[in-house]
């Protein structure tokens, strides 16, 4: 019988992988992705599935909120991602005003994703008002993972980030659009920034996983934006994020050894430098033997 977890095995899983868990009471694990080498330690990781965010606008690019991100962007960062060959499905944003205009050009959008980004699925926010367009995805056989609760892209209209669903009617409008998803054939449904009890009967209710962030355990699964997790983003920590590791301390520390060792002519040693006549040792270095299968190949055939 196949194992459960199948990519740490280095097999490959696909998006149906997220029923498969649902069916089976298994945790959904998924983290964001922005390039290469995030998605190779996501992966590494052992995650089911990787998320190349809208955030990437606050945590790459520098934006203040994602409504600035582009399809150019989104497209650029899950080409990158998609590089890493990361054996798990790869799921990307749709960004703001991709999906606003009309059912057309969403769908005309998201086969850009899908063709040039190399996405297995979209991200769409938002409930009942998207309903012709998330119809129009899943006629065109586009996966849809939706996205409920704290909406991002939202933040002008709900005048910050603030929890969602806390009083009756929100919580009711917010299970009665899980439902709309479902029907309209989503695969997935992120619910961000609610209260753990709603997100617990919204899992218990829907045929379809639930991922949670901020969300509490009782979701199918969470998700966690890369940098926040890892420390490397630290401008902002919303309540619901924990950090595994301070990278960004690790890494300021990393350079300031590396201004050191240079303003006091200790880096570069006798051991980083070429002699005249030794070949370039491409073969025997740890970083290419541990490249994944391809990638290297890959970046060659791309150079040529
Ligand atoms: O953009 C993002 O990273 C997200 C996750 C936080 C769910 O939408």
């Amino acid at each position: 019988m196949a194992d459960k977890y199948q990519a740490r095995q280095g097999k490959t899983l696909t998006l149906s992988v997220f029923a498969r868990r649902k069916r089976d009471g298994d945790k959904l694990v998924v983290l964001t992705a922005y390039d290469l080498t995030s998605a190779l330690i996501a992966a590494g990781g052992g995650v089911d599935a990787i998320l190349v965010g809208d955030s990437l606008g606050m945590v790459v690019l520098g934006h203040e909120n994602t409504l600035a991100v582009t399809m150019d962007d989104m497209v650029h960062h899950c080409r990158a991602v998609v590089r890493a060959r990361p054996r798990v499905p790869v799921i990307v944003d749709m960004p703001y005003g991709s999906f606003h205009v009309s059912p057309a050009e969403t769908v005309r959008h998201a086969l850009r994703l899908v063709k040039d980004g190399g996405a297995h699925g979209v991200k769409v926010e938002g409930g009942r008002r998207r309903g012709a367009v998330i119809r129009a995805l899943i006629d065109a056989e586009i996966p849809v993972m939706g996205h409920l609760g704290l909406t991002p892209q939202s933040v002008n209209k709900l005048g910050g980030y603030k929890v969602q669903g806390r009083d009756a009617a929100s919580a009711a409008r917010l299970r009665a659009d899980a439902q709309l998803l479902v029907e309209w054939g989503c695969f997935a449904l992120v619910l961000e920034c609610v209260p753990s009890p709603l997100a617990a009967t919204v899992s218990k209710e829907i045929e379809i996983p639930t991922i949670g962030i901020g969300a509490g355990a009782g979701c199918d699964g969470q998700v966690l934006v890369f940098h926040d997790m890892l420390g490397l983003y630290t401008g902002l920590k919303p309540k619901f994020v924990k950090r595994y590791a301070d990278l960004a301390e690790t890494a300021r520390e990393a350079v300031a050894r590396f201004t050191d060792e240079v303003r006091r002519g200790v880096f570069p040693a006798a051991e980083h430098e070429y002699d005249d006549n030794a070949a370039v040792p491409e073969k025997n270095d740890p970083a290419v033997d541990k490249a994944p299968p391809g990638y290297l190949a890959d970046m060659e055939a791309e150079k040529g």
